[in-house]
Formats: C-alpha cells, structure tokens, sequence
C-alpha cells in the first residue's frame, strides 16, 4: 500500500493524489517511487483508460522536490535524484493513456515539472506556478528546463526560470503552461468531464495522437509527417476505425473497443 498517495480508480478513470498536505505535497524519494508504482499500473492495467492527477489539500499541488532531502545530498545523489524523478515523469508522459493534472494550488520545481509532464492542465484560479530552484542555488531537475520551453517558448522559460518567479493561473493561461483556469470547487469535475469527452473517442487512436506529438515534437518535420501517416495507416486496420466511421454513416454514436 502507498504511503504518500492515493489511488482511485472509477469508470476507466484513475486518480492519483500526492498526499502529503502537511509537506504541500513535497516530491521526496518515497514519492517518486511510489508515483513509479502507480505507473507502473497505468502502463499495464487495460481497466485505466485515463489519469486525473492532483494533490491532496486546497493549498498545493506539489510544492517542489522535498528541500530537506536536496540539502543532504552530493552530486552523485543528486544527479541520481534528478534521474529517477525523470524516468517516472517520462514514463507518465508516454504510458500511452491521456493525463490531466488538476492544479490544486501551488506547482512550484517539480510540482510544476510533474504538472507539465501530464499531457493536458487545469488548473484552479488560486494555482500558483513556478520553477523557484535558483533561489535554492539549485536548478530544475525534473525537465523543468527541457519541457518549460517547449510548452511555453524560450524567452518566457528563460524568465521563469532564471528569475523564479511565481506566476499565477491566469498569467500561466496567457503564456499557454495551463490549458484552462476554473473556480476551485470545480476543479475536479472540469478535469475528470475533460478526461471523459476524450475517453469517449477511440482508444487506439488516442495513444497515436499521443505518441506521435511526442515523438513528432523531437523530430523533423518530414518524419513526423511519416510517423502520422504510419499511425494513419495502422488505425485503418482497426475495428475501432471501421467501428467509427460506419458510426457516423449511421447517425449513431460509436462504441470502440479498443481493438
Ligand atoms: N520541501 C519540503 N518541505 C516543504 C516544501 C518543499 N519543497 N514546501 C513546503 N514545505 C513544508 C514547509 O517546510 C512547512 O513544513 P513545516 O510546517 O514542517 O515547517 C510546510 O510545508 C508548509 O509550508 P510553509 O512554507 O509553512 O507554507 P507557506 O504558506 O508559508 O509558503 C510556499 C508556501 C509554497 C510559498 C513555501 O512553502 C515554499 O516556498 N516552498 C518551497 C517551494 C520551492 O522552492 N520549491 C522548489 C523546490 S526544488
């Protein structure tokens, strides 16, 4: 049993709490590992079909990597550190299921990397986002400089990262890092209505959306052209896709199966 999260599962929706609200949800080691865990079974059990991932509390999301951790640590530790969290975070990006973080309060280090590493972000009106570690002497190491970037452009990344300022929803809103803001008390069921208008689409052509952003981002453009006319060509081999189309000559609403 996790110690520091929680782990629903509803309806083909799973959500995942960090939940150490006395620490605003602090990353520390067991954390990391056992978010490790629960990927682990979003990657492997068919029953998850999609993520909500948030922080226990009105407060935080996650209030960074746990600081009195970093303090003890040496550079083999800490490079070692910033390794585990990655692999988890990447693993969580391209575990092929859609991820959502419902940004409960503070995303501040690697609260804010782990919310960029879901796929899609709401976030409540009193969200507060930042990439602070500089004040700490210490710079991001969960791919807060790899993925601010990519989300957001360079010249606001290197902003927030290099002055580690706070920003708050509505101003994360304006610069594209979160999808959309809403009023606290429905933070949830926004994420969790988003999450279902996706799930109701076919599965298999949700993971080749995913993959080939991921991969199509990191490439060129020719082979990202390639890769989605080689998912084009694949998802046409499905029952989903002759499920779908022949949905829409009916007037009906389809049913996938994911096959
Ligand atoms: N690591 C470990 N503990 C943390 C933490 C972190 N990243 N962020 C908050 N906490 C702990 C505090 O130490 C405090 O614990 P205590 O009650 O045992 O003293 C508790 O969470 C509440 O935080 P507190 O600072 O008292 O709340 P606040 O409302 O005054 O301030 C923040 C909220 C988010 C502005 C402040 O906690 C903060 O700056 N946190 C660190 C953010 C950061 O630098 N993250 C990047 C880390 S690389």
């Amino acid at each position: 049993m996790p110690t520091t999260l929680l782990f629903e599962l509803n309806d083909g929706i799973s959500r995942i709490t960090i939940n150490r609200p006395d620490k605003l949800n602090a990353l520390n080691a067991t954390v990391i590992s056992e978010l490790g865990d629960a990927v682990t079974r979003i990657e492997t059990d068919a029953a998850v079909r999609g993520v909500i991932l948030t922080g226990a509390g009105s407060k935080a999301f996650v209030a960074g990597a746990d600081i009195s951790e970093l303090a003890e640590q040496g550079p083999i530790e800490g490079k070692a550190r910033s390794m585990a969290g990655q692999l988890v975070f990447r693993r969580l990006e391209r575990s092929g299921k859609p991820v959502i973080a419902a940004v409960n309060g503070f995303a501040l280090g690697g609260g804010c990397e782990l919310a960029m590493a879901c796929h899609i972000r709401v976030a409540a009106e009193h969200a507060r986002f930042g990439q602070p570690e500089v004040k700490l002497g210490i710079g991001p190491g969960y791919g807060g400089t790899a993925r601010l970037p990519r989300l957001v452009g360079r010249g606001r990344a290197l902003e927030l990262l290099l002055t580690g300022a706070m920003i708050d929803a509505a101003e994360a809103f304006r610069i594209g890092l979160v999808n959309r803001v809403v009023p606290a008390d429905r933070l949830l069921a926004e994420a969790e209505a988003l999450l279902g208008t996706i799930l109701e689409n076919g599965p298999l052509a949700i993971r080749a959306c995913l993959e080939a952003v991921d991969a199509g981002l990191e490439t060129s453009l020719d082979q990202a052209l390639l890769l989605e006319a080689n998912h084009f060509g694949l998802l046409s081999a499905t029952e989903d896709m002759r499920e779908g189309t022949r949905a829409f000559t009916e007037k009906r609403k389809a049913v996938f199966k994911g096959v």
